[in-house]
């Protein structure tokens, strides 16, 4: 009936990049200038919850509520995401009259993040990743992770690789359309399941550059940004499959901490600068490295996205060299948040 509500539901969790997506050959279809990989937090609580609906009886167009307030979806991205997976429910549709006609109905999105919205937490990851599943799951398409990562691309470039668990990496692709830049996963998290993730909150502020105008902004400007794209990441790639292949945690973590310090390299080597990192997390990278000098190798990799907050992957066994000697080095100061890979400190002072 006319007043009928199709409703569907899915939570996706935030990834985080060892190798980092910065920058576009393409803003329209959100085409990146080089590939990137990540892990995925699945164990984590940083998770977006999105329940997506449709119905004749929604008197409005189509809405998105994150967290309790409307946002615009007019904008590009997210105009992409529905105009995709509607035309594939259409397709269901016209295929076989038994299915409801439902593509064409006002969608309703309602989403809601357990950690800080464009924090540099890879908010919009698990956003889109979220948005897209729950309409996929809504429409009851057929499409496979790797297509749905194709559709979640165009909302927002990380989140293609938040609907894969594990590690997973996002091809750039050569084809002009897009077809062929999507997610692919690399190895499950059952492959390598010691690894851990420490969340350190330095800011819950939303940051200064989005990620967007940053990225024109280095592509535009920063003559160390090509050998980065070009040259520096794919052969990092590489480096960075075989060592999550042959759990090489050394390799893995030099690697990352080494792109990481890149993709901040050329930020600051935009014009004018882009500054992400601040004191605090530049203390974090010194703690960082005076855990590996005591331990005489590589247990401990900070990676930084597009805002001062840190994220150290380490192995399991290590967790009291790393964990805990975080924590005890931080303990007193104010102003951070310290995230086990399992749950946020709703004590800290960021939240
Ligand atoms: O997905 P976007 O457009 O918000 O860009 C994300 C960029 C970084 O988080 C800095 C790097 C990455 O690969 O996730």
């Amino acid at each position: 009936a006319d007043s009928q509500i199709y409703l569907a539901s899915t939570t996706a969790p935030v990834n985080i990049a060892v190798i980092k997506y910065w920058g576009k050959r393409d803003p329209k279809f959100n085409l990146p200038t080089n590939s990137s990989l990540s892990v995925t937090l699945a164990q984590s609580d940083l998770r977006t919850h999105t329940t997506a609906s449709c119905s004749a009886s929604y008197k409005t167009s189509d809405s998105l509520l994150l967290n309790g307030q409307d946002q615009d979806v007019s904008g590009a991205r997210t105009q992409a995401c529905f105009r995709e997976l509607r035309s594939l429910r259409q397709k269901l549709e016209d295929s076989d009259s038994s299915v409801p006609k439902i593509s064409t109905l006002p969608l309703k999105i309602v989403s809601e993040n357990n950690f800080p919205t464009a924090a540099g937490l890879a908010s919009s990851a698990a956003g889109f990743a979220a948005l897209v599943r729950a309409i996929a799951n809504l429409y009851e398409l057929k499409e496979d992770p790797t297509d749905l990562s194709r559709i979640a691309r165009q909302g927002s470039g990380s989140a293609c690789r938040s609907l894969f668990g594990g590690y997973v990496g996002w091809q750039k692709g050569e084809q002009q359309d897009g077809s062929d830049s999507f997610a692919y996963q690399v190895a499950p998290a059952s492959h390598w399941p010691q690894m851990r993730a420490l969340i350190l909150v330095v800011s819950a502020a939303k940051k200064g550059v989005s990620s967007t105008t940053g990225m024109q902004t280095t592509v535009a400007t920063s003559s160390l940004f090509p050998s980065r794209a070009n040259e520096t990441v794919p052969r990092r790639m590489k480096e960075m499959e075989k060592a999550v292949q042959e759990k090489d945690f050394e390799t893995f973590g030099k690697v990352t901490m080494m792109d990481s310090n890149s993709f901040h390299a050329t930020c600051l080597d935009t014009y004018p600068p882009i500054f992400y990192l601040n004191d605090v997390s530049r203390a974090a990278i010194k703690v960082v490295e005076s855990i590996n000098a005591a331990a005489g190798k590589i247990i401990a990799a900070y990676t930084f996205d597009a805002g001062p907050n840190a994220v150290i992957y380490y192995l399991e066994e290590n967790e009291k060299e790393v964990a805990g000697l975080f924590k005890a080095a931080i303990g007193e100061k104010d102003g951070w948040g310290v995230e086990r890979g399992q749950k946020l400190d709703a004590n800290s002072a960021a939240y």
